[in-house]
This record gives C-alpha cells, structure tokens and sequence, in this order.
C-alpha cells in the first residue's frame, strides 16, 4: 500500500513539474532556444531610446535611465568617457547633467573632489533603453 501511495505521489510530482517546465519554456529569453553551453549569435544592435530632458524614475532613489546613446562610451581602468562629458569640470562645456554629490563621496561619507570608487563604473547603475518589446508583461506600479 505504501508503495502504491509513494508511486502515485510520485508521478503526480513528476506530472506538475512537467507542466511547470513546459509553462516556463514558453519565455524566450534573448538568447533564443540556444543552450547555456552553446554559442549563441550575437544579438542585433538595437536603436538606443534617446529622450531630451531625460526618462522620468519610477521610483525614489533609483539610478536615473542613461537617455542617450552609449555605443561609443568606455569606461576602463585609464577611462571614462562618461566623465568626458559628465564631470564637475566638463560639464559645463557639455551641459550634461551633473552627477549628485553622493557620487563625490566615499562609503564613510568623506568629501572627494573626484567621483569615488565605487560610483566609478556607471552602467552597473545607469542604463540606456532600447525600442524593444517587452519580454513578459509587467505591471510594477510607483
Ligand atoms: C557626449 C557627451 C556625453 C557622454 C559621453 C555621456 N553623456 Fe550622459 N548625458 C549627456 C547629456 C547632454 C545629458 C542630458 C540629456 C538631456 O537631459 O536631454 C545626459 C544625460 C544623462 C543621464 C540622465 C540624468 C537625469 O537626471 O536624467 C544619465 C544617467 C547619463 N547621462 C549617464 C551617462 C553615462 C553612464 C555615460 C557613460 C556610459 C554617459 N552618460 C555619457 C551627455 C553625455
Ligand atoms: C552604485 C550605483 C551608481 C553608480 C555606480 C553611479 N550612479 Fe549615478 N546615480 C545613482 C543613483 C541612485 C542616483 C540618484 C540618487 C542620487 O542622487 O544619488 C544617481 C544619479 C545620477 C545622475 C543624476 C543627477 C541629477 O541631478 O539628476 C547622474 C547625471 C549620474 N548619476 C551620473 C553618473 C555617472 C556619470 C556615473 C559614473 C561615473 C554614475 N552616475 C555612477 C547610482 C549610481
């Protein structure tokens, strides 16, 4: 009897999971069908959304959308391009937005005259946006 209970369990499970699986397939991520372990074909470029005045938060504190291109854009350990227009110094050529103080400052909160650290690499905050297609729905509200 035992068994009999465990084995239907059993398959139960394995019918559930299944179906989880196929429901979960039906999502393409960018990279296609195309395994982990494969190499896949490089995405097409796609048109940057370039937006004057910038691209409204949607929430507080959240790193402001990057409203222009960043295709020529290098940030190494020798450069940053972004700073090319971005700094305190350029920024009054380019007339780009000037990054808020709390990037001068370090993790204790010490006053630099250069950008910190950790606010060096942008793009792991800051991000541009592409005329894409939503890959799933989503209804995230302020
Ligand atoms: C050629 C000059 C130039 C370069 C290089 C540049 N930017 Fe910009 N950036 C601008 C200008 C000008 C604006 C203002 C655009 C507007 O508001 O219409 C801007 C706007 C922004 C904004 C929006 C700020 C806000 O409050 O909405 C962010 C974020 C940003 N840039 C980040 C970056 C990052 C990160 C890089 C490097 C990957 C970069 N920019 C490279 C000129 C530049
Ligand atoms: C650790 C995440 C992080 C990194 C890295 C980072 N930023 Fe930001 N940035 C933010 C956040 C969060 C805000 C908005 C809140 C604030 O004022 O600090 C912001 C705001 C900005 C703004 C908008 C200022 C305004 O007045 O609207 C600009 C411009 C900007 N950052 C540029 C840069 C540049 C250029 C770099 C690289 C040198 C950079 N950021 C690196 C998180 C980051």
């Amino acid at each position: 009897m035992k068994i009999l209970v465990c084995t239907l369990l059993f398959s139960l499970i394995s019918i559930l999971f299944q179906t989880g699986t196929a429901m979960a397939e039906e999502i393409q991520s960018l990279r296609g069908s195309v395994g982990v372990d494969e190499e896949s074909e490089m995405i097409p470029n796609r048109r940057t959304m370039a937006v004057d005045g910038g691209i409204d938060v949607n929430y507080e504190d959240q790193p402001p959308l990057i409203p222009h291109s960043i295709d020529k854009t290098r940030i190494t350990l020798d450069e940053n391009s972004c700073l090319g227009c971005h700094s305190k110094e350029n920024q009054k050529i380019t007339n780009a937005v000037r990054p808020p103080k709390s990037h001068y400052r370090t993790r204790e909160g010490k006053k630099l005259r250069q950008i910190t650290t950790g606010r060096y690499f942008c793009t792991q905050c800051h991000v541009p946006q592409a005329y894409t297609k939503p890959l799933v729905n989503n209804d995230f509200k302020n």
